[in-house]
């Protein structure tokens, strides 16, 4: 093979995820479909964990007819039993995991003083047990071989309260510690851990905002980037964060917002510096 053909097949997986097992929870949907799409798409075997059985099943199928290898199973990430049971899968028939990519979760609306305890107790149950339950599932195979790499997709709501949306901002800033946390404890074992922040992305569970009319102009215009994320945006930096590439990053947290956590001081007014039509929402 010449250097050149060398040079363009080294490029081809720059990540060099080609060949290992990439596990994603809430594969079937939003920031997670994308993940799992980005891994395949780089090489690796994935696994699609969801309590949606129908939609990891749809995932895996398309993947795997574009010739990639994709293995669904449902898994309610918040039941011990259950995810143990995925691990002993995943390991069975994809090897063991070099990557977990925590994902799955939930919202539920509710104030502070009103919401049930029910609703708090299940999106701690999903957004911050969930992801220990899998980390430490998965991870036990990747400090067994000395290496691995964990992505926690946490918020931007885990550093700034979410008013009205009950436990969610809690469990967020809980994933930012506990991904911390991992770093310290299994960093010496080979195995990474770090968080990644979205901002605003447009996916189903934000969905149901974007029927208003003119809200995402309003939502890009206090975005530096002037726009709405794609799950893209978050799955491209989870997949750095999966490779080598990033092999000495280990216990960050990357906010990936577009810039709408650096926006705060333009948000306040101040005659003569931010009174422009600048900032006023694009027609509809
Ligand atoms: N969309 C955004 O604007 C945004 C912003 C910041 C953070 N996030 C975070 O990104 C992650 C993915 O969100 P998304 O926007 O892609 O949402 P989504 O609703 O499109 O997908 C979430 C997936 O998780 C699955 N899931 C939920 N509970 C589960 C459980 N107990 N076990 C297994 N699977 C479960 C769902 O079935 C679904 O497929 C979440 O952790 C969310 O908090 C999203």
């Amino acid at each position: 093979m010449s250097a050149a053909l060398l040079s363009v097949v080294a490029e081809a997986d720059w990540l060099g995820l080609a060949g290992r097992t990439i596990v994603v929870t809430g594969a079937a949907s939003g920031i997670g479909a994308a993940v799992a799409e980005g891994a395949a798409r780089a090489g690796a075997r994935v696994a699609l964990l969801d309590r949606d059985a129908a939609g990891a099943e749809r995932l895996a199928a398309a993947l795997a007819a574009r010739g990639h290898r994709a293995l669904a199973l449902q898994c309610d990430i918040s039941d011990e039993a259950g995810v143990l049971a995925a691990a002993a899968r995943v390991e069975a028939e994809l090897g063991p995991a070099d990557g977990l990519v925590n994902n799955a979760g939930l919202l539920r609306a509710g104030a502070l003083g009103e919401v049930s305890l029910a609703d708090w107790n299940a999106v701690l149950g999903v957004n911050l047990t969930g992801y220990l339950l899998c980390s430490r599932s998965f991870g036990a195979q990747m400090t067994a071989r000395g290496r691995g790499s964990i992505v926690n997709v946490a918020s931007i709501a885990g550093c700034h309260p979410q008013t009205r949306s009950g436990a969610y901002s809690a469990s967020k800033a809980g994933v930012l510690l506990l991904s911390r946390q991992m770093a310290a404890e299994w960093g010496p074992a080979g195995v990474r851990s770090n968080a990644i922040c979205p901002g605003m992305i447009r996916t189903a569970l934000s969905e149901k905002f974007y029927e208003q009319p003119g809200l995402e102009q309003r939502r890009a215009a206090i975005t530096a980037s002037r726009r709405i994320g794609r799950p893209d945006d978050i799955a491209e930096v989870a997949l750095f964060l999966l490779s080598d590439r990033a092999g000495y990053v280990n216990g960050a947290e990357l906010m990936v917002d577009g810039g709408m956590s650096a926006m705060l001081m333009d948000l306040v007014p101040r005659p003569g510096f931010n009174d422009s039509a600048e900032r006023a929402p694009a027609a509809a």
